[in-house]
Formats: structure tokens, C-alpha cells, sequence
């Protein structure tokens, strides 16, 4: 057994071999015949070994035991409806009978801290894959840096109750992250490190889908919310629109066309120091600008003379610049 999860054991062609396999599972959890099947045929599935049932860990684990009533993952002793293989402490250990019958001899469970990164995935989301999010964990960055599931989450300490955090959010990704816990730290930032904000707000850290902004370039784990949207609209729903007259940047490239999105030295936390910069950079005078294709004329005699300060304030002109339901240039 060592290293090895019960799970990926042989299925085939043992399922018989342990009649009694039945009666157990009518004890504790009251199967019902259909269920008896099923149970027989997965608890023989790690060769020899066979589920005995959470209340057997209490003999010798009493501390582990004793506060597990407050563990969610107490809900499938407490439901009594769970198949072996699903209920409290066999559902993630495994089948204890070896374990019990050996006097707790090394090897003869699975723990989490001798089987690999890896593995620890595979038995979490047995239960745990569900949403597609999180199945998606498996490309993830973070998967492919062996940052896994018991990384982040302790399941018989927790820091946090609530999702079972190993430490408190902020905590536990910025003590990895430190380059972002300085970037939150900067004049204009969102104010996580105040702990008014969570990085899960606009991160999901099991992974990501494919992002429908920016061509879908650089998920960087970013959550994607309703209707496929930058979670920033999430909070700044002022700026989904639709507007009449929209700004096609924030629709085709997202936000952090002209935004950071954690902190930055500029206001507004914006791209670049002085606001028009960050307009040339797509409104450069190039003939194919702007909705009659007529570029953004910098020069005079056209309204903007760049040589004038008062020209590069845009947007004290152009108000609304995150769309307009007024006017075409976003004047009001
Ligand atoms: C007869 C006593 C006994 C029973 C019953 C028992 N254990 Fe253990 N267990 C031990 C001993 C002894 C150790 C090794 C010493 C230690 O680390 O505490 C151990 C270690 C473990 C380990 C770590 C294994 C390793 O290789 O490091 C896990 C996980 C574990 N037990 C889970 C369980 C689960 C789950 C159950 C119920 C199905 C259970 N135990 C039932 C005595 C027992
Ligand atoms: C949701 C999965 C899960 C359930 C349910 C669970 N454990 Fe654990 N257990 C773990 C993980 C993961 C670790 C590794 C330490 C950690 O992350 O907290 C662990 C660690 C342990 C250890 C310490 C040995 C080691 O490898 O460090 C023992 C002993 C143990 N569990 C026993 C139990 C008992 C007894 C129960 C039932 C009361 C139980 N576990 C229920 C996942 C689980
Ligand atoms: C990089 C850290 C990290 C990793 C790796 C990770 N999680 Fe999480 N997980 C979190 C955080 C943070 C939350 C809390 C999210 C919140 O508060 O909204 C969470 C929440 C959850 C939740 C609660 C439901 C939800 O979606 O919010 C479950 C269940 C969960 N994680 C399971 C897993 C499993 C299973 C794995 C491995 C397959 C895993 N996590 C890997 C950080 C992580
Ligand atoms: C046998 C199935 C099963 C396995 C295996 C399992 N879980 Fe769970 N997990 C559950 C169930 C059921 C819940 C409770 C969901 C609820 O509250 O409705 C839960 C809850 C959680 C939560 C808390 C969610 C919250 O909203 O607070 C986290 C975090 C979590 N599991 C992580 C893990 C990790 C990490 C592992 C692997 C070490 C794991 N689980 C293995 C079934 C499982
Ligand atoms: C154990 C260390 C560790 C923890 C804890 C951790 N991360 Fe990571 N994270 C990494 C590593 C390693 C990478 C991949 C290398 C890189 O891009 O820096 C990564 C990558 C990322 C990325 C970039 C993804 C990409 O595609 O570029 C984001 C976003 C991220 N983590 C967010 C989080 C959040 C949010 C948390 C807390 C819930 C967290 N991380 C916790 C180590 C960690
Ligand atoms: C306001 C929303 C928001 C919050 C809060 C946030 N992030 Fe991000 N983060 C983003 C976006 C959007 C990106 C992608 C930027 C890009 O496209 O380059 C990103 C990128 C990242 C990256 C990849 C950066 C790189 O250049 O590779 C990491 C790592 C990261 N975030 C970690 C975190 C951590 C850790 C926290 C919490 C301490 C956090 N983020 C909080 C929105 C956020
Ligand atoms: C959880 C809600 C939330 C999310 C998600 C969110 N923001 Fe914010 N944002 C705020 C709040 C609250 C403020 C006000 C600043 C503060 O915290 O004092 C703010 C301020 C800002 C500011 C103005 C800063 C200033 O100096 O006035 C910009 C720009 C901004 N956010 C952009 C974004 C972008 C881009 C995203 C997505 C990557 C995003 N926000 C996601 C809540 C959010
Ligand atoms: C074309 C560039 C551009 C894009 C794209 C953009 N912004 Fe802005 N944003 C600005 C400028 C410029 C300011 C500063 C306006 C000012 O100082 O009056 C600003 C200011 C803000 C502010 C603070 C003032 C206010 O109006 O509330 C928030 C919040 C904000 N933007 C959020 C967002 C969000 C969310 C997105 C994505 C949906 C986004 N921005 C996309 C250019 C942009
Ligand atoms: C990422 C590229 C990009 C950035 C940065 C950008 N814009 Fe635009 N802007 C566009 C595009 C593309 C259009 C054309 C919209 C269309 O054809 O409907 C446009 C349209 C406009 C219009 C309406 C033009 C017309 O023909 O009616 C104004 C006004 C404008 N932008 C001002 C600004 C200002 C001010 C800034 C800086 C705060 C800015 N833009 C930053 C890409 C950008
Ligand atoms: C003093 C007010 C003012 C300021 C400041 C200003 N504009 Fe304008 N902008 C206008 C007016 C007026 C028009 C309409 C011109 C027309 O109809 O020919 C306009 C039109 C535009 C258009 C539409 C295309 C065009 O050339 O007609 C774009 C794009 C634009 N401005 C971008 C910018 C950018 C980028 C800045 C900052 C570098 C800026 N504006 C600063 C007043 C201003």
C-alpha cells in the first residue's frame, strides 16, 4: 500500500472475495441491497483491505476524532447514507482494516504527507470535481508547480472553519506571492492587505477557464463572472453597459488595457503615470482610428493640440470614458 491510493487499485475481478465486506456495511450504514453491490465492489478494491468504518479511528486517534463532528467532511458519517468509500475518515484514508490490524504499522494507510502531490489531487477530487472549474485545476499553474489541494487546505487544522484554509486567505497566497503583496501595498491599490478585499475576489485559485477578454490571452487564474465577464464588473457593475456608445477597449481587451489591477504608483491605477499616454497608445493619430476611421487628429488646427496642456487632460473632456449613453464621444 505504501505510497500507493487505494483508488487507483485493481477493480476488476475481486469482487466477491469478501462476503462479510456486506454485513459491515449493513451495520454502520444501513445500505440498502443496491448499495451493497456497489460497497462490496469498491471496498475490495484495495486488495485485501477493507473499510471498517470511521468510529474504529476513535480507539486511537481520539483527539483527531473528537473535534472531526466539526469538519464538513463529518456531513457523510452524519447523513448515514454514504457508501464506505464516501464516509468520514476511510474517504480520504482509505480502507483502515490493515491499518487496524497492524496496530497502526507504517505504510499501512494512506497519508497525505508520504504519498505524492500528485495523488493528493486525484482522492480530493473523487469528490471534489464536480464544477468544471475545478477540474480544470489540473492545467492549472498551479497544479504544474505541485501547489495542491493540501497546499492551501488543512483539513484537521484549519486557520480558517470556513473552506478549511491552512491560513487566512491573504496570508496563505501572499506568503507565496510575495511581488503582489508589494503591489498591494502601493499609494493607489485595491485594499486587500487592509482585508477589505480577498484575491478571491477576482481569482480563482483552482484554475481557470479560458478568459473571453483580451482574446482570451493570460487567464492568470482570473475568475470569470456572470455572463463570462472580468469579475471586476462584479463591483463595478457601472461600467458593464451596454452603453449606446461604447468604448470598444473595455468590451475587446478588458479593463487592464488602460488599469493594473492590484495596486500602482499612477491614479486611478492606471497603466501609465499621465493619463494621455495611456490614450496614445492606441489614439496615435493612425488613419484607421476612431469610428469614422479618421484617427485621432493630435495636431491643430483640430480641436487636440497635444502641445497644449490643456489637450492632455482627455478625460476632462471626455467624461465618460467607460461608455456613453449620450454621446459619441464621450463627452457626458
Ligand atoms: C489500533 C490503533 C489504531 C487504529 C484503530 C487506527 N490507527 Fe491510525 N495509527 C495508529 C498508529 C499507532 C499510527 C502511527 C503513529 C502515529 O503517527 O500516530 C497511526 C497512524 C495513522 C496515520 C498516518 C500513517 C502514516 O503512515 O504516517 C493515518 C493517516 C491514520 N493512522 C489514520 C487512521 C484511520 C483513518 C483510522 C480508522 C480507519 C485509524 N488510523 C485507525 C493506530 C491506529
Ligand atoms: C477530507 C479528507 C480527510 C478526512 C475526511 C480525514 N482526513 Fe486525516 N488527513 C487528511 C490530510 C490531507 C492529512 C494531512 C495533514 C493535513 O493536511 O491536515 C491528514 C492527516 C491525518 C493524520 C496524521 C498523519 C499524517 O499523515 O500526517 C491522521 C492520524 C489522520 N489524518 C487521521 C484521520 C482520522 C482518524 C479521520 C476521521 C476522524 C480523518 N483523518 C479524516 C485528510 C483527511
Ligand atoms: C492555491 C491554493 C488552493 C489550492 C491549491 C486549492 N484550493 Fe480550494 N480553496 C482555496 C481558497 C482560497 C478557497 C476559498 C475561496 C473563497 O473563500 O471563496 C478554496 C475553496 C475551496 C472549496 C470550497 C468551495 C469553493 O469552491 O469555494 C473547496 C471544496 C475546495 N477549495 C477544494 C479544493 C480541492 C479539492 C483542491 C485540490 C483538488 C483545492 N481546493 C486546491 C485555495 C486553494
Ligand atoms: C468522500 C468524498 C470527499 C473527499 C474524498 C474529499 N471531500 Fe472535501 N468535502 C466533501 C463533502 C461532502 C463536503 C461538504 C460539502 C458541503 O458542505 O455541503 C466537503 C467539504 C470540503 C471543504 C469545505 C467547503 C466549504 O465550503 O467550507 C473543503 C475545503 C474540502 N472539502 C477540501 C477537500 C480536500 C482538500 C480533500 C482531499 C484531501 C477533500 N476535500 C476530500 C467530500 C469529500
Ligand atoms: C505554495 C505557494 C503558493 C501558494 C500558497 C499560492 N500560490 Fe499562486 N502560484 C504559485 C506558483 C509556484 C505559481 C506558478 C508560477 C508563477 O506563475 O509564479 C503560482 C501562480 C499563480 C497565479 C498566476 C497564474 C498564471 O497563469 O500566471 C495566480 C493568479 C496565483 N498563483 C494566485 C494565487 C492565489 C489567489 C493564492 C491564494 C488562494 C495562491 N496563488 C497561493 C505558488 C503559490
Ligand atoms: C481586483 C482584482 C484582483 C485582486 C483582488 C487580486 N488580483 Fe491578482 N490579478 C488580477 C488580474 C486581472 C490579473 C491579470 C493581469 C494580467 O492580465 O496580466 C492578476 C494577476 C495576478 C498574478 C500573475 C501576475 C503576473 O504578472 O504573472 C498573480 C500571481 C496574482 N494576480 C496573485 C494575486 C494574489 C496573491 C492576490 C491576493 C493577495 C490577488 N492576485 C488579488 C486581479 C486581481
Ligand atoms: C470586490 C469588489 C471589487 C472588485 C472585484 C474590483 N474592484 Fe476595483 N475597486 C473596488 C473598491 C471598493 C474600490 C475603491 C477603492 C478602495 O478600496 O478604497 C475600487 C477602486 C478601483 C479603481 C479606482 C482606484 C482609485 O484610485 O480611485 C479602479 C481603477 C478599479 N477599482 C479597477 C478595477 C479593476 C480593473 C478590477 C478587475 C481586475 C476591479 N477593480 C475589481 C472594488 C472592487
Ligand atoms: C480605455 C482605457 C480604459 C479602460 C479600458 C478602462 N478604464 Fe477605467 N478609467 C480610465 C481612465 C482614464 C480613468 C480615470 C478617469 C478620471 O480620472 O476621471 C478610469 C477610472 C476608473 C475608475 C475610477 C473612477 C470611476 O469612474 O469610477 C474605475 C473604478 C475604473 N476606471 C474601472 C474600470 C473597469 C472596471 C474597467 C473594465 C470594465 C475599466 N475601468 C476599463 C480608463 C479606462
Ligand atoms: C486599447 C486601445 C485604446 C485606448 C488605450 C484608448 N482607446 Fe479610445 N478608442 C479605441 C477604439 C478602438 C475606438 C473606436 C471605437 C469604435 O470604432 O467604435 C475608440 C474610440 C474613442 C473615442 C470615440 C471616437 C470616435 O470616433 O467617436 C474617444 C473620444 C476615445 N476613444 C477617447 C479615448 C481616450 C480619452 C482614451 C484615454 C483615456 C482612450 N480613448 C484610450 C481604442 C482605445
Ligand atoms: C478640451 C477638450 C478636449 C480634450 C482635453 C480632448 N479632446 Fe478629444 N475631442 C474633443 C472634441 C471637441 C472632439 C470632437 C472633434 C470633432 O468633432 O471634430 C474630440 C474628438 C476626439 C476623438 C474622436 C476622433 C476625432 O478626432 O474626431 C478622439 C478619439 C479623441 N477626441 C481623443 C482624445 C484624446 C486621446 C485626448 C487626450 C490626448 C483628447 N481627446 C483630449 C475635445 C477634447
Amino acid at each position: 500500500m505504501a505510497g500507493a491510493g487505494w483508488e487507483g487499485a485493481d477493480v476488476t475481478g475481486s469482487a466477491f472475495r469478501s462476503p462479510f465486506i456486506v454485513l459491515i456495511g449493513l451495520l454502520f450504514y444501513g445500505a440498502i441491497a443496491g448499495a451493497q453491490d456497489k460497497a462490496q465492489a469498491i471496498a475490495s478494491t484495495a486488495r485485501g483491505n477493507k473499510f471498517i468504518g470511521s468510529v474504529a479511528c476513535k480507539e486511537c486517534h481520539d483527539e483527531l476524532w473528537n473535534s472531526f463532528y466539526k469538519n464538513p467532511h463529518h456531513k457523510s458519517v452524519a447523513s448515514g447514507r454514504e457508501p464506505p468509500e464516501n464516509t468520514g475518515c476511510e474517504g480520504c484514508h482509505g480502507p483502515g482494516d490493515n491499518h487496524l490490524e497492524s496496530f497502526g504499522a507504517a505504510g499501512s494507510i494512506v497519508s497525505f504527507t508520504k504519498i505524492p502531490k500528485r495523488q493528493v489531487l486525484d482522492v480530493c477530487l473523487r469528490c471534489h470535481s464536480q464544477t468544471l472549474s475545478r477540474a480544470n485545476i489540473r492545467r492549472s499553474s498551479h497544479t504544474l508547480n505541485d501547489v495542491v489541494c493540501t497546499t492551501c487546505h488543512s483539513i484537521h487544522n484549519a486557520a480558517t472553519p470556513q473552506k478549511l484554509l491552512a491560513k487566512k486567505q491573504t496570508a496563505l497566497c501572499e506568503g507565496c506571492h510575495l511581488n503582489v503583496r508589494a503591489q498591494f501595498s502601493m499609494p493607489f491599490k485595491h485594499r486587500v492587505n487592509e482585508g477589505f478585499m480577498n484575491c478571491t475576489d477576482c481569482h480563482n485559485p483552482h484554475g481557470s477557464f479560458q478568459a473571453t477578454w483580451a482574446n482570451g490571452a493570460r487567464p492568470r487564474h482570473v475568475d470569470t463572472a456572470k455572463a463570462n465577464e472580468e469579475p471586476c464588473l462584479n463591483c463595478h457593475a457601472d461600467k458593464r453597459g451596454p452603453f449606446v456608445f461604447e468604448h470598444a477597449p473595455l468590451r475587446v481587451d478588458g479593463c487592464m488595457a488602460c488599469h493594473v489591477p492590484h495596486g500602482s504608483a499612477n491614479s486611478r491605477m492606471l497603466t501609465r503615470p499621465v493619463v494621455f499616454t495611456v490614450c496614445l497608445e492606441c489614439h496615435n493619430g493612425a488613419g484607421n482610428m476612431g469610428r469614422e476611421a479618421n484617427g485621432v487628429r493630435v495636431q491643430a488646427p483640430t480641436p487636440h493640440n497635444m502641445a497644449s496642456p490643456v489637450y492632455q487632460g482627455c478625460v476632462n473632456c471626455h467624461v465618460k470614458i467607460h461608455g456613453s449613453n449620450a454621446d459619441l464621444r464621450f463627452f457626458r
